[in-house]
């Protein structure tokens, strides 16, 4: 490689973390009230290269967490005041550094310290005396493991800004996805659904319409109706956002939403013309709350429907065979009964629903 000077730059050679451009020092927090043990793990570390910092409570190595933001940590179970198996319990609770492994060091065969450090979230065990091998290979493996969950959690934080932007570009939807990620989850519970079902409908109420950034401003900010070539290129939306969602494992559960939420009970819908229970269950249900969020919602183009018409509109619909007549009932009575969602509560605070 040449510099601009034309000098050779010789690259430092690293182990591979899973991202080539990854070059930073992991930093490794030791947390132990014995200055001896630390002292140890300390001068083993250090010579791998690693940055090592060090902890004496487990209050300190919280607050030297939040302060220093370290890529693994070896932490001591018993220790006076907070033990690590707490430690550990906090800091997997907590977002921001939930992604950091936590190595518990235990006596050699103890079995119940590992069973409550694994329910605590604890990634992995260690015993002492340190076997210089055995930490510098789980180190180097953990390290990276967290730098790879990392990156995927980046990827998943940018298509949910890319459909933010998505959203901010169309005029028509104003705070359309908050309120579908809020009436989702409570439609979700209504329904009885598992926690993996509502997270799908959550994510599906901010990136159903992702693909829509792949659609050209002239078609989707017309205000007037549709050609025929334009409805073609509009409903590539849903195709265009399967594509972007599908390389990513963790976005499995959400990509029948994206590519069904247009279908039809009678399979008149697109892109597939499923019909009846052929379309994903969470995409039928996701498309109830789509609508009614947007016939209660005001447009540029209309004003706010209250709940009543809406669900007389949906009806309609329902009895044109576009809809799931028993999942409409179950929408209908989710309207009616549920108090404590905020949003429902204003419409029906407005109107009465028939
Ligand atoms: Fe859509």
């Amino acid at each position: 490689m040449l510099n601009l000077s034309g000098a050779t730059v010789v690259s430092p050679t690293r182990s591979f973390s899973g991202n080539l451009f990854d070059t930073e020092q992991a930093k490794i927090l030791v947390v132990d009230d014995h200055p001896s043990s630390r002292l140890t793990a300390v001068a083993l570390l250090s010579v791998e290269g690693y940055e090592v910092l060090e902890a004496d409570s487990g209050s300190t190595a919280l607050a030297q967490v939040v302060e220093t933001n370290p890529d693994l940590i070896l932490l001591d179970v018993m220790m006076p005041g907070m033990d690590g198996f707490e430690v550990c319990r906090r800091l997997k609770q907590d977002d921001a550094t939930r992604l950091i492994p936590v190595v518990f060091i235990t006596a050699l065969n103890d079995r119940r310290s590992r069973i409550i450090g694994i329910e605590a979230g604890g990634d992995d065990f260690l015993t002492k005396p340190f076997d210089r091998l055995e930490l510098s290979a789980r180190v180097r493996y953990l390290v990276r493991q967290k730098r790879l969950n990392e990156d995927l959690d980046h990827a998943e934080q940018v298509l949910f800004s890319i459909a933010r932007a998505v959203e901010s570009r169309d005029p028509n939807t104003g705070d359309h996805c908050e309120r579908l990620v809020e009436v989702g989850k409570a439609f979700g519970e209504f329904l009885q659904l598992s926690r993996a079902e509502i997270r799908n409908l959550i994510w599906g109420g901010y990136l159903h319409d992702i693909g829509k950034v792949g659609i050209p401003d002239a078609v989707l900010l017309k205000a007037g109706k549709f050609t025929p070539e334009e409805r073609e290129i509009m409903n590539q939306h849903v195709l265009i956002g399967e594509k972007i969602c599908k390389p990513l494992r963790t976005m499995q559960g959400v990509i029948p939403i994206i590519r069904h939420h247009h279908e039809r009970w009678d399979g008149s819908g697109y892109p597939d013309g499923l019909m009846g229970d052929r379309i994903p269950f969470l995409a039928q249900v996701f498309q109830i709350i789509d609508i009614y969020d947007a016939l209660t919602s005001e447009r540029p183009y209309k004003l706010a429907f209250p709940p009543a018409k809406a669900l007389e509109i949906i009806d309609e619909e329902t009895a044109k065979g576009w809809r799931n007549p028993k999942l409409i009932k179950q929408f209908r009575e989710f309207v009616l009964t549920t108090q404590t969602n905020a949003i429902v509560k204003n419409f029906t605070a407005q109107s009465s629903v028939a």
